[in-house]
């Protein structure tokens, strides 16, 4: 069986061409999972709306706690980290990433960037040893295949592109999941949402085939695999 983490980042809650003022991230998320389940009946889906519901971000407190050793932690701290604890875990349970991300303001959305917060944790998805300086992090999770699906209001901000320079979503994203472990990240983006009408048209059919495509091939090489133990370190 494939267990997939389905999250969506968008602050749009319908999809575009489906609901008024919709999503495109919305819209292709669920084309993929919908694609992945056709290919693979019996496909567990955990789904995670942070654009509506978003994780709290750190705090004082949540570093105090996330600092601490887990030996000498307070119930406070349990109870502070009780929701990154579970972000942890969705993405540790997960065989596949399905990530929805507009593009806002160059970067990723805040409520995005409050998930990742919550899922790098020192002792928990990374090790940091200073007494390496030439290698000084090591990453606990397992990789995965993550898809990170964007969406863009502008254009020319592929890479190569005459505006790449101001997009700092993709490489942001992909460093911070590598960090953790996560290294296969497969991205595809959509642009001109603001400009609507043919160019819109192009780039979402152009984005829907290569999501099409990546998804039989990745479900060709990936075999199911038994499901992780729930507190499995290196899971
Ligand atoms: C707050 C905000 C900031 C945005 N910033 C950018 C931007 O920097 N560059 C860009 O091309 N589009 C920008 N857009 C447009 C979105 O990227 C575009 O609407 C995208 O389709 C949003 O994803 P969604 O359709 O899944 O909601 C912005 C939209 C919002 C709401």
């Amino acid at each position: 069986m494939t267990r997939i983490l389905h999250l969506d980042a968008s602050a749009r809650p319908g999809r575009a061409g489906i609901d008024p003022h919709g999503s495109v991230t919305r819209l292709l998320t669920r084309r993929v999972v919908d694609r992945w389940q056709a290919g693979r009946p019996g496909t567990h889906v955990t789904y995670r709306d942070v654009g509506a519901t978003p994780p709290a971000p750190v705090s004082g407190a949540w570093i105090a706690a996330a600092f601490a050793p887990e030996a000498d932690h307070a119930p406070w701290m349990d109870d502070v980290l009780a929701e990154s604890d579970q972000l942890i875990e969705e993405v540790r349970a997960a065989d596949v990433l399905v990530l929805g991300v507009p593009l806002y303001n160059f970067s990723m959305p805040s409520a995005f960037k409050a998930w990742i917060d919550n899922i790098i944790r020192v002792g928990r998805t990374v090790i940091v040893n200073p007494d390496t300086p030439e290698e000084p992090y090591t990453p606990l999770l397992a990789d995965r295949p993550v898809i990170l699906v964007v969406s863009r209001g502008g254009f020319g901000m592929n890479e190569g592109g005459p505006l790449a320079h101001m997009n700092h979503l993709e490489a942001s994203v992909r460093t911070a999941l590598g960090f953790i472990g996560l290294t296969s990240v497969h991205e595809v983006a959509v642009e001109y949402q603001e400009l609507g009408g043919d160019l819109l048209a192009a780039s979402l059919r152009d984005a829907e085939t290569r999501l099409d495509e990546l998804v039989m091939s990745l479900q060709s090489r990936a075999p199911a695999r038994a499901p992780a133990p729930p507190h499995s370190l290196s899971a």
